[in-house]
């Protein structure tokens, strides 16, 4: 029997929720339970983490779980390993829901980066101001750096660095409104995950509307797994492996 699990937290893991939910497959989503307020999705929920890779294979024995979708954010990297850990473990077949990166276009300054540490690295240290937008988690390597910090979470949260402006808000951004925050806050430097997506994209073309530099930090490297770019590749998978062909 059909039981899906979808391992989610993202605009793409909500579309395909609404997907199974209209197709009227059994489904679970999962999130992680980092936000006070979670999207409601059209499916059972639950929340929090697993507990690993064996909390993880335990959860899909003892749930009977058929198959696994991975919709986390391109830059949940433990999720996706424990993922594809537990389901090596089980047997049970999976699959990732992934958005393409972010490429450069025409009049994009874009300097690519490994890491968070090599971001700072790639940073001026002159005081100028930078749109930090990575989020709220891997700030540490930016303490000490000698920038005006402009940060923007979806919800009030702690942060580590002194000399930041923090801005809430739930994107979608848009481009008049991401032209208007840099401009308001003079920045000189847009650093930012390569995440993909439309929903954040507004900063890239502010960015080279303003002519700013962006430094890019490249998506963590997974080992293997079968990956799609949208749900309706991910039904044909799931209709594929039914049929276990
Ligand atoms: N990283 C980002 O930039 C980003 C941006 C937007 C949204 N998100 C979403 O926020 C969530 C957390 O991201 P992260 O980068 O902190 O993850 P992470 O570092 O890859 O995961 C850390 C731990 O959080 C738990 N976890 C993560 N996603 C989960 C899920 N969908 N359901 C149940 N447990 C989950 C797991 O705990 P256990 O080991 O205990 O199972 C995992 O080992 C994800 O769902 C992701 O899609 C992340």
């Amino acid at each position: 029997m059909t039981r899906i699990l979808i391992l989610g937290g993202t605009t793409e893991a909500g579309a395909m929720a609404r997907t199974l939910a209209e197709a009227g497959l059994n489904a679970i989503y999962s999130y992680a339970g980092r936000t006070a307020n979670p999207v409601a999705q059209p499916l059972p929920t639950r929340i929090g983490g697993f507990g690993g890779i064996e909390g993880l294979a335990q959860f899909l024995r003892d749930n009977a779980i058929s198959h696994v979708i991975d919709a986390t954010h391109p830059f949940a990297e433990g999720m996706s390993r424990n993922a594809i850990a537990a389901c090596a473990d089980t047997g049970i077949p999976l699959i990732a829901l992934e958005r393409p990166e972010w490429a450069a276009a025409s009049g994009d300054d874009w300097r690519h980066v490994a890491d968070y540490a090599a971001a700072a690295e790639a940073l001026p240290g002159d005081g100028s101001g930078v749109f930090l937008a990575i989020g709220r988690q891997n700030l540490t390597p930016f303490l000490g750096r000698g920038h005006r910090w402009l940060l923007r979470f979806a919800e009030v949260a702690a942060h580590p660095l002194p000399d930041a402006t923090l801005i809430v808000s739930r994107g979608p951004f848009s481009v008049p409104g991401d032209l208007e925050l840099m401009k308001r806050h003079a920045i000189g430097h847009l650093v930012t995950k390569n995440a993909g997506g439309r929903a954040a994209h507004a900063k890239l073309e502010a960015a080279r509307m303003l002519g700013i530099p962006v430094v890019m930090i490249a998506r963590p490297a997974l080992p293997e797994r079968h990956v799609v770019a949208s749900p309706a590749q991910l039904m044909g998978w799931l209709g594929h492996a039914e049929r276990g062909v």
